[in-house]
């Protein structure tokens, strides 16, 4: 029996951070290769996404949408036939409007013809976006989409990219979303990712198996934040159920991207079965504790620093929703060391970084 669609947040990478319209056949060939060889596909990473400008300016003479002739002359079809052969899965995009947002033509009013395309040329994902949509209802707008894909019988993971304008956590599941974006578009900057966050709080009871609040997709590895920036965003992402959808060129990443990229104890918070988002737990300026349940009883935290000084950020286990328990164990999910605590987790924190624990109460 197949698994639910999104049972776990969906991961994968996508084209649009890193490379906008500049992309092509032999670019989403070479990422599903360095998607297997850098041992992300492995890792969990399993859908290889094409975003905006994969479209031809015209539809074909029949109304179907095509592939431009000139960047994908072989077609999405084929491109879905060696991503398959490699375990993987092909994502698409078009928009809940006449056009997409760079100008192509898109699905409104054409749901049903697209959705039939989309699953003969055997795409499983489509991120459906928000641009050109002549102001009518957004609800309606998913939803013919979301009856149209349904319709086709084939599984295809439905993302929402509607920009959080219409509360879509309200209504994802309804029309059959599997995520659902919650803010405009994410930045390659430290700015951005801060703002991102603060807009997730208080969004947690929407997000689970199924459906997923979407905080917008990784900037990992594409130059505009530091190090320590990037393992904050990354583990953030994790801990908030972030579909993990890589943006960057991976097929050229650095040693470090892809140990951030490749943290397994991270990708296990995200992927953890019980699906439960973490929340803010404490909020004391530029230091903050975020805290998700695991589905184990033990509960992985992130402690946070904003500011642009070192600093001490610490948390009372029972704040985090872990029980009262003589002591506690703790795994540094960034270096892998163990310890124990009493009453207290606490720990000196970089500048624009995170300490990541993961804490299993003792007996
Ligand atoms: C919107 C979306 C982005 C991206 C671009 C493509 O801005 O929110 O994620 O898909 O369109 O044009």
């Amino acid at each position: 029996r197949e698994e639910p669609l999104a049972a776990t947040p969906p991961m994968g990478w996508n084209s649009w951070n890193r490379f906008g319209c500049a992309i092509d056949e032999d670019l989403i060939r070479r990422t599903a290769d360095a998607l297997v060889s850098s041992g992300m596909r492995d890792a969990g990473y399993d859908h290889v996404n094409i975003d905006d400008c994969w479209m031809a300016p015209e539809r074909d003479a029949e109304g179907r949408l095509q592939a431009d002739p000139d960047r994908f002359p072989s077609g999405i079809r084929a491109l879905a036939d060696y991503v398959h052969a490699r375990g993987m899965r092909l994502g698409i995009y078009s928009s809940a409007g006449t056009r997409t947002c760079q100008g192509l033509p898109a699905s409104l009013d054409h749901e049903e013809v697209d959705a039939r395309t989309f699953a003969e040329w055997q795409v499983d994902y489509l991120k459906y976006d928000n641009c050109d949509n002549l102001g009518r209802p957004a609800f309606e707008r998913y939803l013919r989409m979301g009856e149209a894909l349904r319709a086709t019988g084939r599984p295809i993971v439905y993302s929402i990219c509607e920009w959080g304008e219409n509360a879509p956590w309200e209504w994802g599941r309804e029309v059959g979303g599997n995520l659902w974006r919650t803010t405009q578009d994410i930045k390659d900057t430290w700015d951005s990712v801060l703002g991102i966050l603060d807009r997730q709080a208080g969004l947690e009871e929407h997000s689970g198996p199924g459906g997923w609040n979407d905080p917008d997709m990784l900037e990992v590895g594409n130059g505009g934040m530091s190090e320590s920036e990037y393992r904050a965003h990354f583990s953030l992402w994790a801990l908030l159920n972030a579909p993990l959808i890589a943006g960057n060129d991976v097929a050229e990443m650095s040693e470090a991207t892809r140990r951030i990229l490749l943290n397994r104890d991270l990708i296990a918070v995200n992927q953890d079965w019980g699906g439960m988002q973490g929340r803010r737990v404490r909020d004391d300026g530029d230091q903050e504790v975020w805290a998700k349940p695991m589905s184990d009883g033990s509960v992985t935290i992130v402690l946070l620093n904003r500011g642009d000084a070192p600093s001490t950020v610490g948390v009372r286990p029972d704040e985090t929703g872990l029980p009262l328990a003589s002591g506690y164990r703790l795994r540094d999910l960034w270096t892998g060391e163990e310890t124990r605590t009493g009453t207290l987790v606490e720990a000196e924190v970089p500048v624009h970084d995170v300490v990541v624990y993961r804490i299993w109460p003792t007996e």
